[in-house]
């Protein structure tokens, strides 16, 4: 694989403004759900990153579950407006305040699908944490209630976000340049 250095174009978010705005985050929504619990469940893969560092932010007790989705798929980049659980929750949603963690919300239809799919199993409350929102390419309207930044319509990957896969251990967003970035990916 390429040294992410060869297409880096810009660092978007930095290390230290990421941690910073999602300590904020955690104090908020500590704020929030104050003398309740949380349940917090985080989409894979991309959520990962932001989950772990959130949740050490965060000082009402709170358990964590984890989702599996078909949206992208290895080397698409566009979605395909179809979406398909594909690891289901290991624990009930019913009467629990839950907080889905996601890492981007671009046209909007995987988080709103995986909204659909809960509340029919009535959750008490149902909210959203996203780390990025890609605003411009919306396609369905999203209730987000905790948003750390609004980007550009840009390719971006660090933290959490990836390219074919790899760079998700980045501790910043960064943006590739597409010229430079050589896919090994052939499907
Ligand atoms: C990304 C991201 C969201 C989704 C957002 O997941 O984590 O789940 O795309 O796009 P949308 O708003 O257009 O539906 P991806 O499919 O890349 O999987 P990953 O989290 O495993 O990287």
């Amino acid at each position: 694989m390429q040294d992410y250095h060869e297409f880096l174009k810009e660092i978007l978010i930095p290390e230290d403004l990421l941690q910073t705005r999602v300590a904020e985050l955690g104090a908020q929504i500590s704020a929030d759900y104050l003398g309740q619990d949380l349940l917090l469940i985080c989409i894979l893969r991309g959520g990962v990153m932001f989950l772990t560092d959130l949740i050490r932010n965060i000082t009402v007790p709170l358990a964590v579950e984890f989702m599996a989705v078909s949206s992208y798929g290895t080397g698409k980049r566009q979605s395909t407006g179809h979406v398909r659980i594909t690891l289901d929750l290991n624990t009930s949603v019913m009467d629990r305040n839950v907080l889905l963690v996601e890492d981007i919300i671009d046209s909007g239809r995987t988080i709103s699908e995986v909204l659909s799919f809960l509340s029919t199993r009535h959750p008490k409350t149902l909210n959203v944490c996203a780390l990025l929102d890609k605003a411009e390419r919306r396609e369905v309207e999203v209730p987000l209630r905790y948003r750390g930044f609004t980007i550009p319509n840009k390719f971006v990957f660090g933290y959490g976000l990836d390219i074919d896969e790899y760079y998700r251990n980045l501790p910043f967003i960064g943006v590739v340049d597409l010229d430079l970035y050589r896919s090994e990916v052939t499907t």
